[in-house]
C-alpha cells in the first residue's frame, strides 16, 4: 500500500478515537500505524463484501476502525490503490474488556452505528453463529491448550463453506523475538488486572496442524514486519 495512502487511512481509522481521550488516541494511531497485519489483510481482499465478521478479543476494535475507515476513503473517491476495498462489513467484536473500551464503542458507533459492535464477554463463551468470518488476532494463547482444541471445533462447525477463519499467532519457534513477544503480552495483561502467568503457545507447524486436521486450507504469512515480535498470519478457510 502506498506511503500516502496508508498516511490517510491511519488518519481517517483513528480519528474517531479522539472521543475517546488523548490516551486512546495516541495509543491506537502507534498499532495502526505500526502493526502490518491491519494493512495486510486489507491488501490480501480475504474478507468480501457485506461479511459479517466475528472478532473475538477484539480490545478497542482496531480490525473494524481500519476496514470501515477505507470504506468511507474509497467510497469519497480517494482510494487510489488497484485493490478494492469491502463494502458493508459489519462486525462483532467480543473482548474480556470490552468495558474499558466502551468510550472506543461509542465513538464506532457515533460514525458507523451498529455496523460495529464491541461487547463484553469470554471468547470461549460466545455465540459463534451467524458469522461469515472470525478473527482472532493474537488471543488464542491466552487460552489454555484444552480451551483452544474446544473453540477451534465450534468455530469450525458453525462457519459454512467458503467460511474464513483468520488468526494471528506467534510461532513458539521463533527464538527470542518469540520471547519477546511473551514477555510483552504477560506485561500488558498483567497491567490490564489479568492475574496470568502462562501463555499457551505452539511452534507454527503446530497451529496449522491444528487447522489443517479440521478440515481448512491455510495459507501462512509472517506479519511482524516493523515490530520485534515473531507472528504469523493464517488464513483458515473451509472448503
Ligand atoms: C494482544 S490484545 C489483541 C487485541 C486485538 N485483537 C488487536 O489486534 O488489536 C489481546 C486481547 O485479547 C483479550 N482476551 C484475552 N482472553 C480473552 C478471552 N478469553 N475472551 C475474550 N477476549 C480475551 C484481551 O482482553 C485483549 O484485549
Amino acid at each position: 500500500m502506498q506511503a500516502a495512502l496508508k498516511r490517510q487511512l491511519l488518519e481517517v481509522a483513528s480519528q474517531p478515537y479522539r472521543a475517546a481521550g488523548n490516551f486512546q488516541y495516541h495509543w491506537v494511531r502507534g498499532k495502526l500505524g505500526r502493526d502490518p497485519v491491519f494493512a495486510s489483510l486489507l491488501k490480501q481482499g480475504s474478507l468480501l463484501h457485506r461479511a459479517r465478521v466475528l472478532d473475538l478479543g477484539c480490545g478497542r476494535g482496531l480490525l473494524a476502525a481500519w476496514f470501515l475507515a477505507a470504506e468511507r476513503l474509497s467510497a469519497s473517491g480517494r482510494w487510489p490503490a488497484p485493490f478494492e476495498v469491502p463494502k458493508g462489513l459489519e462486525f462483532c467484536g467480543v473482548d474480556l474488556h470490552a468495558d474499558a473500551y466502551a468510550t472506543s464503542n461509542r465513538a464506532l458507533q457515533s460514525l458507523y452505528g451498529r455496523r460495529v459492535s464491541l461487547v463484553s464477554g469470554d471468547m470461549c463463551r460466545t455465540d459463534l453463529h451467524g458469522f461469515d468470518a472470525i478473527t482472532i488476532l493474537d488471543v488464542l494463547h491466552y487460552i489454555g491448550f484444552a480451551q483452544q482444541e474446544v473453540l477451534l471445533d465450534q468455530i469450525r462447525s458453525t462457519l459454512g463453506p467458503g467460511g474464513l477463519l483468520i488468526i494471528r499467532v506467534g510461532n513458539g519457534r521463533g527464538g527470542l523475538r518469540f520471547r519477546f513477544s511473551q514477555w510483552v503480552d504477560l506485561a500488558v495483561a498483567r497491567a490490564q488486572g489479568d492475574r496470568i502467568s502462562t501463555l499457551y503457545c505452539r511452534p507454527l507447524s503446530e497451529w496449522i496442524h491444528a487447522l489443517e486436521s479440521r478440515g481448512f486450507t491455510v495459507t501462512a504469512q509472517a506479519m511482524s514486519d516493523g515490530t520485534p515480535f515473531a507472528n504469523v498470519l493464517l488464513v483458515a478457510r473451509v472448503a
